[in-house]
This record gives C-alpha cells, structure tokens and sequence, in this order.
C-alpha cells in the first residue's frame, strides 16, 4: 500500500516536470518572431519578422491562423512535425510546403491572403515582398 503510494507520487510528480512546462509554453503568445525556414534550409529573402502579439491582439482568432490546432492551449509551429516543414523549390506549389504557408490566395491562414483581403478594406496590411522581407 505504502509503495503504491510512492509510485503514485512519483509519477504526479514527473507529470508536473514535464507536463507543465508545455502547457504554459502552449498559452503564451510570443510578441514578435523571426521566421525561419526549418532544419537551417536554403533562404533567399531576408528573414521575416512576424508581429505576432499585435496580430492577436487584434481579435483574429488564434485558431484562424493555428488552423490545424485544435485549442489555444495546444499550438504548435507552422513548421513542427508534419506540417510545413518542406522549403525546397520543388515544394513551392505544394500547399503544404513552407512557401504556401505564408503566400497561399487560398488559405485564410496565410499572410498574403489575408493581407490582401484586409487592404482591400482599407486596413495597412502590407502586401508587398520587401514589406515583410525587409
Ligand atoms: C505578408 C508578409 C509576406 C509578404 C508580403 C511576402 N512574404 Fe514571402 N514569406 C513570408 C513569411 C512569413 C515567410 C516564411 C518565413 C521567412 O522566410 O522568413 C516567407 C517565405 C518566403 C520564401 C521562402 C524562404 C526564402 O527566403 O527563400 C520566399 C522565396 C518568399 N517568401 C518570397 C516572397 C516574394 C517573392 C514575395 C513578393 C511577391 C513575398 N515573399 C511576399 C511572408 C511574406
Ligand atoms: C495572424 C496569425 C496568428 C494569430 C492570430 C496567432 N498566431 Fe500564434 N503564431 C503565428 C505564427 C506565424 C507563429 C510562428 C510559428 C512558427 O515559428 O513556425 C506563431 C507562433 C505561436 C506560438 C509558438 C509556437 C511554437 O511552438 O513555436 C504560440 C504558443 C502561439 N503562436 C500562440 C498563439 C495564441 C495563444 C494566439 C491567440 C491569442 C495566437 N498565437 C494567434 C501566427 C498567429
Ligand atoms: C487573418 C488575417 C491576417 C493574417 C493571417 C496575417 N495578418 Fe498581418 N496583418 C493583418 C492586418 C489586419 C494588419 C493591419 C493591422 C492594422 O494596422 O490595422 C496586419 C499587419 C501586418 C504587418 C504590419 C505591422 C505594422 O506595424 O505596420 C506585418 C509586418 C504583418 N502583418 C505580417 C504578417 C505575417 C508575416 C503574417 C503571416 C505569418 C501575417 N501578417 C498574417 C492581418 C493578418
């Protein structure tokens, strides 16, 4: 009995250690981040730095962007595991490479479509290369 209560303790206790952490780092909303290609792949425009808390803050739903999370206690990177993770020139079409996250007309998880979409409104989304590539 006495041991099984120690066991129990013990693993609580590793569940803290371990658990918490990425629980608290799943809620936070970084307020700005440069973007990267994964797996130190080929760049050839200068590397984006991506206003993050200014555009959560402005209402747009986490999970619009977040669109394959399921919760705003569990998000992930664009490019974690299985996701956009391919920045090879072949990828570029492929709606999952790393290019199409952030450039798609199609998704209104991207950048550029909802950049567009909102300049049309008349709000100062930028929409030109060297207006995020700078
Ligand atoms: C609204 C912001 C935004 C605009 C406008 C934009 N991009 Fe990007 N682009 C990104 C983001 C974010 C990434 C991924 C992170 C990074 O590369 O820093 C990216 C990545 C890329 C990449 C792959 C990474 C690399 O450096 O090779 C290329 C190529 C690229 N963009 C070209 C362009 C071109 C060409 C234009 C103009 C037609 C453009 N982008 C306009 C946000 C933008
Ligand atoms: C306009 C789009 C957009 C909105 C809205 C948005 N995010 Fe993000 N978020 C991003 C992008 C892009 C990244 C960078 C991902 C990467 O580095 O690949 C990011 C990164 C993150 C990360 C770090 C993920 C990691 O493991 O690197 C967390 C946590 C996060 N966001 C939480 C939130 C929460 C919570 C909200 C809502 C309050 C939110 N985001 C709203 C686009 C957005
Ligand atoms: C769902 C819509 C949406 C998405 C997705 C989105 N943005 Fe924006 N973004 C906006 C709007 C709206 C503004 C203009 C805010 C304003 O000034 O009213 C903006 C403004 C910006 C600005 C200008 C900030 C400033 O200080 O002038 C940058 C840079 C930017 N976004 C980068 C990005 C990048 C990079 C991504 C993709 C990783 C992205 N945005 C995705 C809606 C979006």
């Amino acid at each position: 009995m006495k041991k099984s209560l120690m066991i129990c303790l013990m693993v609580a206790a590793l569940v803290c250690v371990f658990a918490l952490p990425a629980v608290i780092a799943g809620a936070a909303a970084p307020d700005s981040i440069t973007m990267k290609a994964p797996n130190d792949q080929k760049m050839t425009k200068p590397a984006v730095v991506f206003p993050h808390k200014m555009h959560a803050d402005s209402g747009i739903d986490c999970l619009v962007c977040h669109h394959k999370d399921t919760s705003k206690d569990a998000i992930k990177s664009c490019v974690a595991e299985g996701c956009h993770v391919d920045a090879s020139k072949a990828a570029k079409k492929d709606p999952k490479g790393f290019y199409q996250a952030f450039h798609s007309k199609a998704s209104d998880a991207s950048c550029l479509a909802c950049h567009k979409k909102e300049k049309k409104a008349g709000k100062a989304a930028p929409v030109g290369c060297k207006d995020c590539h700078k």
